[in-house]
């Protein structure tokens, strides 16, 4: 039986890359499943958040907003289950054991951990090197089969396959499922404005690198207009982009927020100088994200609903996740489950 997962971290405000990559797709996911009888969890991952630092009332508050950007972007509390990690104890204990499947060897492989960590890996938290597990522990104790992620967490999912493997061959069972990611979609990797080789990120010291889903129309014209490009005019072909990846990064903004291919952006744009093509996507961008960013803020006027939902969506993700935390527990020979 297919079941769909996925997750952010409320670690910060939501981004561009984090809607064209991620929310839209779930968004999609739950609008072709619903009806399947097909499951869709959305978790707002505050365990994996305090892997490093994070204020505890910006922590309050960026979780209640991720679940408001969900909401806005048009997941349906009726037809999702939204809910947040830490209200979902059974993440936690499976992690545990997955802690204890997983290898070191496997865990320093991972790219976030080298970034994340940087040189002084002693001084990282023990929490952001196990951080992969308990992925796979949100994962899996679903029984989840497809995990929609954007091109950076491709690894976090393939080491969950791994997880899930080992496992069932440590214990001789056939047990959890071997989750797919689905990547997929027009941006899946949106980069930073300010430089065309690294991804869009909410952690970036340069808010100028970024698009919120929370930025008004000003702040959004002036980060586009400040946007790192080259001097050329647009080419009129996709192979024309291959070694402009700032250019690239535009287009395909572009493209994805239109729901066009690049090839189809190109005929349009081709010729074009940024100066013509900045305030095009400027406006494309005000016209797709502002309906979002108010319905955002509205939400946020009462906290007190945003709580309500994601404390339902906990109850109804607890009673899939007891059943596998249990038979997980006696497949290790956990006495009590
Ligand atoms: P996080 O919080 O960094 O990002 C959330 C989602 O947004 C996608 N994304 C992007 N997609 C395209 N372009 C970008 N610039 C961009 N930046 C972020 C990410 O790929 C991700 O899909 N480890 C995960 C959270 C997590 C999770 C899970 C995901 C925890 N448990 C279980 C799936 C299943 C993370 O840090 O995502």
């Amino acid at each position: 039986q297919p079941r769909i997962f996925s997750g952010i971290q409320p670690s910060g405000g939501l981004t561009l890359g984090n809607y064209l990559g991620a929310i839209r797709r779930f968004v999609d996911m739950q609008e072709e499943n619903a009806d399947r009888g097909i499951e869709t969890l959305y978790c707002m991952v505050d365990q994996h958040a305090i892997t490093v630092w994070q204020d505890p009332a910006a922590l309050t508050r960026n979780t209640r907003e991720l679940a408001a950007g969900y909401i806005a972007a048009g997941l349906d509390p009726n037809k999702s289950i939204l809910f947040n990690q830490s209200q979902v104890a059974a993440h936690a204990q499976l992690a545990w054991i997955f802690n204890c499947v997983a290898r070191m060897g496997w865990m320093q492989r991972m790219t976030q951990w080298k970034d994340k960590a940087g040189k002084n890996q002693q001084n990282a938290s023990l929490g952001l090197f196990a951080y992969p597990a308990l992925m796979a522990a949100d994962i899996l104790i679903y029984h989840a089969t497809h995990v929609p992620v954007g091109e950076d967490q491709k690894q976090h999912v393939e080491l969950t396959r791994d997880i899930a493997i080992k496992f069932n061959h440590d214990f001789g069972v056939d047990f959890f499922p071997v989750p797919e990611p689905v990547i997929e979609g027009a941006a899946t990797r949106v980069m930073s404005l300010r430089d065309g080789a690294r991804k869009m990120s909410k952690s970036d010291p340069s808010d100028m690198a970024r698009i919120n889903m929370t930025d008004d129309a000003d702040a959004i014209a002036s980060k586009i207009r400040k946007a790192r490009t080259d001097p050329d005019a647009l080419p009129s072909e996709a192979e024309g982009l291959a070694e402009r990846p700032e250019a690239r990064n535009l287009v395909n903004i572009y493209a994805a927020l239109s729901d066009r291919s690049i090839a189809e952006v190109l005929t349009e744009v081709g010729g074009k100088q940024f100066s013509e093509f900045k305030p095009m996507l400027s406006e494309l961008a005000v016209a797709k994200l502002a309906p979002i960013s108010s319905e955002m803020a509205r939400l946020m006027e009462t906290p007190d609903e945003i709580d309500a939902i994601l404390r339902n969506g906990a109850d109804r993700a607890r009673t899939i996740a007891a059943p596998v935390l249990k038979k997980t527990y006696e497949i290790v020979g956990m006495i009590g489950a």
